[in-house]
């Protein structure tokens, strides 16, 4: 399948890129931020694409990529899941809030690392991984669910019955 741009997007990429009038190149975050709004996540080819668009080595879209946390790699389900680890969330329990959410959600994580961070449930419909800081810190644990924010989450199961 061919990797293709919609013309509403590139649209919004450009004008992005008017931001940058002594360089282009500048706008590569703005620009990888459009492509994972639209695809969800930064595929081999989006960065192929983002390198011809501004005039870049693709190693250097892929060194912005890999360097961003935020930046997915790999596509996530339809409800993508965001659990904070740092220290204030990880005392009250998001290790556990994750194994629970795993444990609901059927997700398998063992195959995740540094470079793969996200497990998709077997039906597609949600993903899962580890974040840091969400600033919310004194009511942890906090997740994201796409861009919905969970504090102080009590119950796995509660939580994902409300993404259909
Ligand atoms: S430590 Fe979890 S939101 Fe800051």
């Amino acid at each position: 399948m061919s990797f293709e741009v919609p013309a509403e997007v590139e649209t919004k990429v450009d004008q992005r890129i008017t931001h940058y009038p002594v360089s282009k190149r500048s706008a590569v975050l703005p620009v990888i931020h459009e492509l994972q709004h639209h695809f969800g996540f930064i595929s081999e080819e989006a960065v192929e694409w983002i390198a011809v668009k501004l005039e870049l080595e693709p190693i250097k879209v892929l060194e912005v990529v890999t360097f961003y946390p935020g930046i997915r790699q790999s596509a996530p389900g339809k409800f993508h899941i965001r659990v904070c680890r740092t220290l204030s969330c990880a005392m009250a329990g998001s290790a556990e809030l994750m194994d629970a959410l795993c444990e609901t959600a059927n997700i398998d994580r063992s195959g995740t690392d540094h470079h793969h961070p996200i497990a998709v449930s077997p039906d597609g419909k949600f993903s899962i991984e580890f974040a840091e800081c969400l600033a919310s810190c004194g009511t942890g644990p906090v997740c994201l669910v796409n861009d919905d924010f969970h504090e102080a989450v009590p119950n796995a199961a509660e939580l994902l019955a409300k993404y259909d």
